[in-house]
């Protein structure tokens, strides 16, 4: 790998100029508006991936943004390594707050990365760290140390929950076939204290709709005498949650895996700092289930939270008006063994349960996923580990994340292929937020890991 890490450091320069020019593509595929911009980032990538030597690179057309997928071969008796990994990103709203233009790439220096951070939408989520990818094959291959197969299927439809990604995936079981599924697509503690993501929430996403009379209504001839849906629907959701922050729905923790003591002991040795945690978010405090650290509660424990709410006069000075309708988006996390339709269906039942005699509730589902969790007795954690090993001098902390990748318990199930999460973002990067960025140093020590992983994924599978 020799020959690999001195390529490497003879086109840093170049690896990030080429990031640039991808992050400059505005490929939020929630929003109509940029298909264009999310085509021609699709496009890009299977330039990259037949630059970089590539073989049978195609744009697979789905019934939504496509999936790029390449190849190369060199001996089908030795192992296969399929990469995962999304080009689209999140709207970058709200653009106010954003220092610098979200598509618009800069570098500067922040308390965290003295040494440089690249600002822009997808830096971190999941353009930079998909890219490192595609930059660790092109050195292995130009230094000819591919140890391996390798396989990439990188989607345009994560942020929007991947519904054609399923499909494709039970289509092309044979074209699919690997060993492992590596992703970088999640974070690690921080750059002194490496760790690989063992554990990803599910998700159960609803949006509901109460509605009260059926106009908007003269607050003062009516306020009193009807149900104001936007009452009702802030006392149905503070509902949801008792005095301890446990859900209320019944049912909800029914089949929750309990983690044991020695389980939670050895979670509880990760470094945390409560102090330091609040004082990133400018908070006096936590908050969240009694009985568990904020490191349970963000990653093996089930939460419920309101995305968005909205209903009635939100415009310039006030309006006297009660609305005919209120509305919220509210996401579940779930854990093992939790499953996301059981789930929603377990929501459905209480919302309307609980809904006063006064007004009409809707409930719609969104998209959902499973839980996911990777045993670190495996070969692919293993080979994970000694990578990180190799290039951090220390050996990785496992860590189980509170995000989600519905994909990863999906390609268990169609695939029979565990996931390796090689995760190289901060919880300071701010994904999904204004400002997201990427270190310079994650970025160039993720492309530095990379290949380690596949030359002991190979040793370790002989
Ligand atoms: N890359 C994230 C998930 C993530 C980030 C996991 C950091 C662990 C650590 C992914 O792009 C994402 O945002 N997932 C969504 C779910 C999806 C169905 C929209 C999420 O977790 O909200
Ligand atoms: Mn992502
Ligand atoms: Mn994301």
């Amino acid at each position: 790998m020799k020959a690999t890490q001195n390529f490497i450091q003879e086109n840093k320069e170049r690896f990030l100029s080429e990031l640039v020019d991808l992050l400059k593509l505005p490929s939020v595929s929630a929003d109509p508006k940029f298909s264009k911009d999310v085509h021609k980032t699709a496009e890009s990538i299977a330039e990259h991936l037949n630059k970089i030597g590539m073989d049978t690179v195609e744009i697979c057309q789905t019934a939504g943004y496509p999936i790029v997928y390449g190849e190369k071969i060199i001996d089908s008796t030795l192992p296969t390594v399929l990469v995962y990994g999304h080009y689209d990103v999140q709207p970058a709203d709200p653009i106010d707050l954003w220092t610098s233009p979200a598509f618009e790439p800069v570098i500067k220096t922040t308390a965290i990365h003295p040494e440089g951070a690249i600002f822009a939408r997808g830096a971190c989520d999941d353009k930079g760290q998909m890219f490192m990818h595609v930059k660790a094959v092109e050195a292995m291959l130009q230094a000819k140390d591919l140890p391996c197969n390798v396989k990439f299927m990188i989607e345009g439809e994560e942020e929007v929950g991947s519904a054609n990604l399923g499909i494709f995936v039970k289509n092309n079981v044979e074209k699919l076939k690997a060993d492992i599924i590596l992703v970088s697509d999640t974070g690690m503690l921080s750059n002194n204290d490496p760790s690989i993501t063992t554990g990803l929430r599910g998700l159960s996403y609803v949006e509901v709709e109460v509605t009260g009379p059926n106009r908007d209504l003269h607050s003062g001839l009516y306020g009193g005498c009807v149900a104001n849906p936007i009452n009702t629907l802030a006392k149905m959701i503070a509902s949801l949650h008792d005095e301890n922050n446990k859900i209320t729905i019944p049912g909800f923790y029914d089949k929750v895996v309990e983690l044991s003591e020695e389980e939670r002991a050895e979670m509880a040795k990760a470094p945390f700092s409560l102090e330091k945690y609040c004082e990133a978010l400018d908070l006096n405090e936590v908050m969240g289930e009694a009985g568990y650290s904020t490191m349970e509660r963000g990653s093996i424990r089930p939460t419920l939270d309101v995305n968005g709410i909205w209903g009635g006069y939100t415009g310039e000075g006030a309006k006297t008006v009660i609305a005919s309708k209120a509305y919220a988006k509210i996401s579940m996390r779930l854990v093992p063994d939790q499953d996301p339709e059981e789930i929603t269906h377990l929501f459905l039942n209480h919302f309307q349960a609980i809904a006063p005699a006064s007004v009409n509730v809707t409930v719609k589902p969104h998209h959902g996923g499973e839980a996911a969790v990777t045993p670190i007795d495996s070969i692919g954690y293993k080979a994970a580990a000694i990578a990180y090993e190799t290039t951090f001098g220390k050996k990785p902390i496992p860590v189980r994340s509170g995000g989600s990748i519905p994909i990863v318990a999906m390609f268990e199930k169609i695939l029979g292929l565990k996931t390796i999460l090689m995760g190289f973002g901060l919880d300071s990067d701010a994904i999904h937020s204004p400002n997201e960025h990427f270190g310079l140093f994650n970025f160039y020590k993720g492309i530095e890991t990379i290949p380690y992983f596949y030359k002991n994924f190979t040793e370790l599978s002989k």
